[in-house]
């Protein structure tokens, strides 16, 4: 496209650190592990899924002023990631540990990710859609400048596209608050997984968006929308290894497809489900080709 279409992403980045540990963490003295790092937070891997698609995808958030926060800027950057943001404090990790069962246990130090207190410069420039986890609501100063910015987005005609993240931030919030505030942003796209779309009472003619879209891992995709619902199959993927980041790069290939590439709605999913697919075939949460 020669026209510059941006997909922005407002949120976290920050770092994931996947723990392997077979035996668990034997408390008080040493437990063997191989320890992996990815950058990782969920806008940021929206907006990297996007690039690495064939998008024009900007990230936008506040990221540690700090060597990790060189280090993960410059992981965007050679994805391709357009970068619009400011810098202050540490930057965040999250710790995964995953024991000899494939359970996994996370132990979450966000850093200064949450503190982004005004809009970057030039945030905004030749958006099409702005993309906001809920993860970037739920606590100002990061709320208030996200829900300024949604705001400001609104007023030049931009699509507003909003992921429900977590069952564990939609209980944290409150259901009825979670709702309120997605009803507030009224988005244009709405992604949850089943779970998230169950606790919020999602359904169709109270789906909270223009157009939600609900992901079953393995199982069919159901989108709601004004023409009804809608079911989308997932083709099986083989040697699944690491789901982290399905949900953020569904989301990436359906924007895409929608706003890049004016694709259809099946066609959006079907982008969202390749997406997904070449990101639970490698570590970490960045798509492998
Ligand atoms: N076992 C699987 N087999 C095939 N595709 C899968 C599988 N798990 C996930 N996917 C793909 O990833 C997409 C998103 O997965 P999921 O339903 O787990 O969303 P999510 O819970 O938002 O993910 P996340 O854990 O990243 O937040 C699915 O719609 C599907 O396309
Ligand atoms: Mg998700």
């Amino acid at each position: 496209m020669t026209e510059e279409v941006v997909i922005t992403c407002v949120g976290d980045l920050v770092e994931d650190v996947i723990v392997y540990a077979p035996e668990g963490v034997r408390v008080g003295t040493d437990s063997p592990a191989r320890v992996e790092r990815h950058r990782g937070g969920s806008a940021a891997n929206v907006a990297v899924a996007a690039a690495l698609f064939g998008g024009t995808a900007r990230y936008v958030g506040n990221v540690g002023h700090d060597l990790l926060g060189d280090h993960l800027l410059a992981q965007l950057s050679t994805a391709g990631v357009e970068i619009a943001v400011t810098r202050s404090g540490r930057s965040g990790s999250i710790v995964a540990v995953v024991d000899g069962n494939a359970e996994r246990s996370f132990l979450t130090d966000r850093g200064s990710a949450g503190d982004l207190t005004s809009a970057p410069d030039g945030w905004l420039l030749h958006t099409a859609v702005v993309h906001v986890p809920t993860y970037s609501l739920l606590a100002d100063p990061m709320r208030a400048t996200t829900l300024e910015m949604l705001d400001g987005a609104r007023g030049h005609n931009v699509g507003i596209s909003l992921d429900a993240s977590s069952t564990g931030a939609i209980a944290d919030a409150g259901v009825g608050a979670a709702r309120d505030l997605i009803e507030r942003i009224a988005p244009d796209y709405l992604f949850c997984n089943h779970d998230e779309a169950e606790l919020l009472r999602i359904t169709q003619p109270d789906r909270l968006a223009t157009v939600t879209i609900i992901k079953q891992g393995a199982e069919a995709t159901v989108v709601y929308s004004d023409a009804g619902v809608d079911t989308y199959p997932v083709a099986p993927v083989d040697d699944v290894v690491d789901t982290t980041g399905a949900g953020d790069a569904f989301a990436a290939g359906f924007l895409v497809t929608k706003f890049q590439r004016a694709g259809s709605q099946a066609a959006a999913v079907a982008a969202a489900h390749h997406l997904a697919a070449r990101t639970i075939i490698a570590h970490g949460a960045t798509p492998r080709f």
